[in-house]
């Protein structure tokens, strides 16, 4: 399959495995490009710049294809390394960001300057426009169904994708509540040009993370899933647990009054415990409804090759049946 997405970063489907903290490990990466998509370091999982050009250098040992970075920026009182995460992406040889958070602007002279593609992911189409504005190559709209951060705007992919294709020019991928080949086939057709998965991702042989964690996104359904720190204006989406309960009963009393430090105890240092130990319940972790559509673990090619495959069917087969 051929979009203006898989010509833009030399890949094969036009899919994309977005960051996720403690799970875009260099393996999770290298097995999506080895696959034929895009795979996606992420950035500040490994603490220090050093640490990123050590992962990006051993996911080049797993892989020649083409592979991306996550550029994470968090509103944080002590921001991370970015100039020195820039850096290790530059000196890596690494030619594609995918940045997220906030607006990328002031990174995007240095990465141009290297021939570093940049996709910016966001969740409205005010942001999307901007992000053509100031030069990012394409981006990934990220629609309210989204594991993570939805944004505070609440607008399902059904309505934010089709309204960024009326304003867009650049390509972009549709992002949150993408999972096989029916997603595949309605993203194309609500005008994006290609797909970005997370949570799909997470459910696969190679995803370097706890089995526990593969086997409760295969149990969970769609209603499992839960909007945390809305009063703070932090919207995540997670898979509901007795510590994101714990959590919500806590926004529920304390209203507006609401402060970081009061759900410290479930949010904070919560992914490697997760993800590494496996203790599912450790607190709240992102996660997308699209949890209600993954039934398998299956190996990364697999996914991805049924994926467009499945979804060629579709457009040969049921939809050019309609007309
Ligand atoms: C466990 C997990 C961790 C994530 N961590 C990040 C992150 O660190 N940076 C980021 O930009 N997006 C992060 N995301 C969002 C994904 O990159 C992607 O945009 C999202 O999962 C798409 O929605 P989906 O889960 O419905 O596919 C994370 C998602 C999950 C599920």
């Amino acid at each position: 399959m051929k979009t203006r997405i898989t010509e833009l970063f030399g890949i094969e489907h036009p899919i994309v495995q977005g960051g996720m903290h403690y799970v875009g490990f260099a393996e999770m990466a290298a097995a999506v490009s080895e696959a034929g998509g895009l795979g996606v370091i992420t950035g500040l999982t490994q603490r220090t710049p050093e640490g990123l050009s050590k992962e990006i250098a051993r996911c080049r040992e797993m892989t020649d294809k083409p592979f991306g970075v996550n550029l994470t920026f968090l509103p944080a009182v002590t921001p991370p390394d970015y100039p020195g995460f820039v850096q290790a992406i530059i000196e890596g040889g690494v030619k594609i960001v995918e940045t997220a958070g906030n607006n990328p602007q002031k990174w995007l002279p240095m990465l141009k300057e290297h021939g570093i593609k940049v996709i910016h992911k966001c969740t409205s189409v005010r942001h999307s426009l901007k992000a053509e504005a100031i030069g990012c190559d394409a981006v990934s709209v990220d629609g309210f169904e989204c594991g993570g951060h939805p944004g505070e705007d609440d607008v399902p992919n059904m309505i934010l994708l089709p309204r960024a294709a009326e304003e867009l020019t650049i390509p972009f991928v549709a992002s949150g509540g993408m999972a096989n080949a029916r997603s595949l086939v309605a993203a194309l057709a609500l005008g994006a040009d290609g797909i970005n998965m997370g949570t799909r991702f997470i459910a696969t042989q190679e995803a370097p993370v706890h089995e526990n964690v593969k086997r409760a996104i295969v149990a969970a359904s769609e209603l499992d899933t839960r909007l945390i720190m809305r009063p703070l204006r932090n919207t995540e989406r997670v898979l509901d647990n007795p510590a994101v309960e714990r959590l919500l009963e806590k926004e529920r009393t304390l209203g507006a009054a609401l402060k970081f430090e009061d759900i410290i105890g479930e949010v904070a240092g919560v992914y490697p415990k997760v993800m590494t130990d496996g203790d599912v319940e450790a607190g709240a972790w992102s996660c997308g409804m699209v949890v209600g559509l993954i039934h398998d673990i299956p190996t990364c090619k697999a996914l991805l090759e049924g994926i467009v495959s499945e979804a060629e069917a579709i457009i040969k087969g049921r939809l050019a049946g309609f007309v």
